[in-house]
C-alpha cells in the first residue's frame, strides 16, 4: 500500500519521503514503484516523461528525523495501534505543528489514533485500493476530533493525486469494507457448505455481475490474514454474526494460506 500511495503522490508532482524501517524494504517498495512504471511504459500507458518525474519526485529514507520538511504524512504501518503510535511520537518530534497526519487503516478507530498524538485535530484516514495506482477510491475519514481544516485539505489532497474521495464515518470498516467484508466472508461459507467449487463460484460473480475478480480470487489478492483481521475487529465493534469469520478462514490463515503473498490461498501462485 505504502509504495502506491508514494507512487501516485509523486506522480502528482508532489515531492514525497518515502520512510521504511530498513534500507530492504526501501529497497522493495521503490523497485515496486519502477517495475509498475516500467510495465506502465511498456503498455503505452505512461510516458518516459512521466516515468522520470514520478521516479525525481521520490525520495527514500530509514531515519524519521529526515521527513521534518513534511506538511502531509500517510502512514501505512501494519494495523497495530502500538507500532502506528510509536511513529506518530517519533515523528511528532521531527515535524512542523502544522503537518497533518494521516493514517491509511483499513479497520482501526481514527479517532482513537488521533488520541496517540499530540494534534487531534490535525489527524484523519485517507483509506486506499490495491492496486492503488489503478484503484480510482479513496474514502476520507473524519474522526471525532478531525478540524474542518483538516478534511478539507484532505479531500483536496486526494484530488490532486486523481482519486475520487468520499467520506466515510470513523466505523470500522468505513463504506468499502462494511460492504465487502460480509460479502467474502459468505463467499467463504458458500465454498465451506458445497454451493460450488471455488472456480464456479468465482466465474459466477466475475462474469454474471462483471465483477473484475471472483470472491475466492479477490481473498486471495487482499490476503486472508489481512480479511481475517478486518473481520475480527468489524465483530468485536458491531457483534454482527455477518461480521463472524467462518472456521475455514480462521483454519487457512493458521495454516499460513495467506493468499497471494504467501504462494497459496484458495490457489496456488507460482
Ligand atoms: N501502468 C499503467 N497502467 C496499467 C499498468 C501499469 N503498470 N498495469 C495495468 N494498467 C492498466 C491497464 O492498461 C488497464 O487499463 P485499461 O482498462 O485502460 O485497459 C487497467 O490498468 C487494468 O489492467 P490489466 O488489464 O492489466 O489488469 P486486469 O484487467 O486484470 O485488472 C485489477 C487488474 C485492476 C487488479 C482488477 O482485477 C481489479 O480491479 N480487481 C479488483 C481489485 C480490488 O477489488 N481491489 C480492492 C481490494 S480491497 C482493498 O484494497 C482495501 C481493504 O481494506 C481490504
Amino acid at each position: 500500500m505504502g509504495s502506491g500511495i508514494a507512487q501516485v503522490s509523486a506522480a502528482a508532482g508532489f515531492k514525497v519521503v518515502v520512510r521504511e524501517v530498513n534500507q530492504g524494504a526501501l529497497d522493495k517498495g521503490l523497485g515496486r514503484i519502477k517495475k509498475f512504471l516500467d510495465d506502465g511504459v511498456a503498455k503505452g500507458k505512461v510516458t518516459e516523461e512521466q516515468r522520470a518525474t514520478t521516479l525525481g519526485n521520490l525520495r527514500g529514507v530509514t531515519e524519521f528525523a529526515d521527513m521534518k520538511d513534511c506538511d502531509l504524512i500517510i502512514e501505512a504501518i501494519i494495523e497495530n495501534i502500538d507500532d502506528k503510535a510509536a511513529a506518530y511520537t517519533a515523528l511528532e518530534k521531527a515535524v512542523g505543528a502544522h503537518c497533518i497526519f494521516v493514517s491509511n487503516t483499513s479497520s482501526l478507530c481514527i479517532t482513537e489514533l488521533a488520541s496517540k498524538t499530540q494534534r487531534p485535530d490535525k489527524f484523519g484516514g485517507l483509506h486506499f485500493f490495491n492496486p492503488v495506482p489503478l484503484m480510482k477510491l479513496v474514502e476520507v475519514v473524519r474522526g471525532l476530533s478531525t478540524s474542518q481544516e483538516t478534511y478539507d485539505a484532505l479531500m483536496e489532497f486526494s484530488v490532486k493525486i486523481g482519486k475520487e474521495p468520499i467520506t466515510a464515518p470513523d466505523k470500522p470498516g468505513f463504506i468499502v469494507n462494511r460492504l465487502l467484508i460480509p460479502y467474502l466472508l459468505d463467499a467463504i461459507r458458500c465454498y465451506e457448505r458445497g454451493l460450488g467449487t471455488k472456480e464456479d463460484i468465482d466465474k459466477a460473480m466475475k462474469l454474471g455481475l462483471g465483477y473484475p475478480m471472483g470472491p475466492l480470487t479477490l481473498l486471495d489478492f487482499v490476503g486472508l490474514d489481512t480479511t481475517y483481521y478486518i473481520a475480527n475487529i468489524m465483530f468485536d465493534e458491531f457483534k454482527d454474526p455477518m461480521f463472524a469469520a467462518p472456521t475455514l478462514l480462521k483454519r487457512m490463515v493458521l495454516a499460513g494460506k495467506n493468499g497471494r503473498k504467501s504462494g497459496e490461498g484458495f490457489y496456488k501462485y507460482s
